[in-house]
């Protein structure tokens, strides 16, 4: 059974998409079977890998709302061990339509069933909220793994975070557990980033990856291409620093 890892911060703009995207490039470059669940309505992921989040005719509201609807029949294919469940924009209402429905956090991971023993990794990459789509993020995987960005307000809503893990684990998915938190947009020649650094060392109560993300405008400019790193610029900072932690997130 392959492992299925949410990656989650409520705050917005810290780095989760790009590290979903590029993590995945490097897992399914290392032979793993990789599939990227996008379930964020803004579609970022979609768009990261090259698909138009407006032309695609079915996606992820599809698999959450209708029976009749399977993840293999919505998944499409990057390359051969790198596939997609894209998020289309009536992904929005999703949250609202599932309000209503019967094992409504449970949506994703029922339909994960299925197709678990033909990855090695799932990546959800999950919307800034912690709402009922993040829920079934978080209720589908088995780890998570927390971008954090180098900033001042870094540890603020952590806490948050990590009350709602607990409760999700106490109420739903026993076997959630935190795989670690990855610092991303780390600038080492700012003296803030290396004191907010030194402060999340110090207070974050699980694993912190060693493979820092640095910033780098060539991880700001890949998606706009719809590339990821690897393919976009697989020699700069960025890339090989996403490289590193794939091999990292492999053996640990
Ligand atoms: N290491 C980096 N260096 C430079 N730019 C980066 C880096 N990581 C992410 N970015 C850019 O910062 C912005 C936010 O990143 P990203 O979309 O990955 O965050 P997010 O947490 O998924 O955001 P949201 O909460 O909206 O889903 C994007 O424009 C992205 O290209
Ligand atoms: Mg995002």
């Amino acid at each position: 059974m392959g492992r299925v890892i949410a990656i989650v911060n409520q705050k917005g703009g810290v780095g989760k998409t790009t590290t979903t995207v590029n993590l995945a490039a490097y897992l399914a470059e290392a032979g793993k079977r990789v599939l990227v669940i996008d379930i964020d309505p803004q579609g970022n992921a979609s768009s990261g890998f090259g698909f138009d989040t407006k032309i695609l005719n079915q996606g992820l509201y599809e698999v959450l709302l209708e029976p009749q609807t399977t993840v293999q029949q919505v998944v499409k294919a990057h390359s051969d061990n790198l596939h997609l469940l894209p998020s289309t924009s009536d992904l929005a209402g999703a949250a609202i339509d599932l309000v209503g429905q019967h094992n409504r956090e449970f949506r994703l991971r029922e339909n994960l069933r299925e197709v678990v023993d033909l990855y090695d990794f799932i990546l959800i990459d999950n919307p800034p909220s912690l709402g009922l789509l993040t829920i079934n993020g978080l209720v589908a995987a088995n780890e998570i793994l927390i971008p954090v960005q180098c900033e001042y307000y870094a540890l603020e809503g952590l806490g948050q975070l990590l009350s709602t893990i607990d409760l999700i684990r106490d109420n739903l998915q026993p076997e959630l557990k935190v795989l670690g938190a990855v610092l991303t947009m780390h600038d080492s020649r700012n003296k803030l980033s290396q004191a907010v650094f030194e402060e999340i060392y110090r207070h974050f109560p699980h694993k912190i990856f060693r493979s820092v993300i640095p910033r780098n405008v060539k991880l700001a400019e890949a998606p706009s291409f719809g590339k990821t790193i690897k393919d976009y610029d697989h020699g700069s900072p960025g890339a090989r620093a996403y490289r590193r932690l794939s091999q990292e997130i492999i053996i640990s």
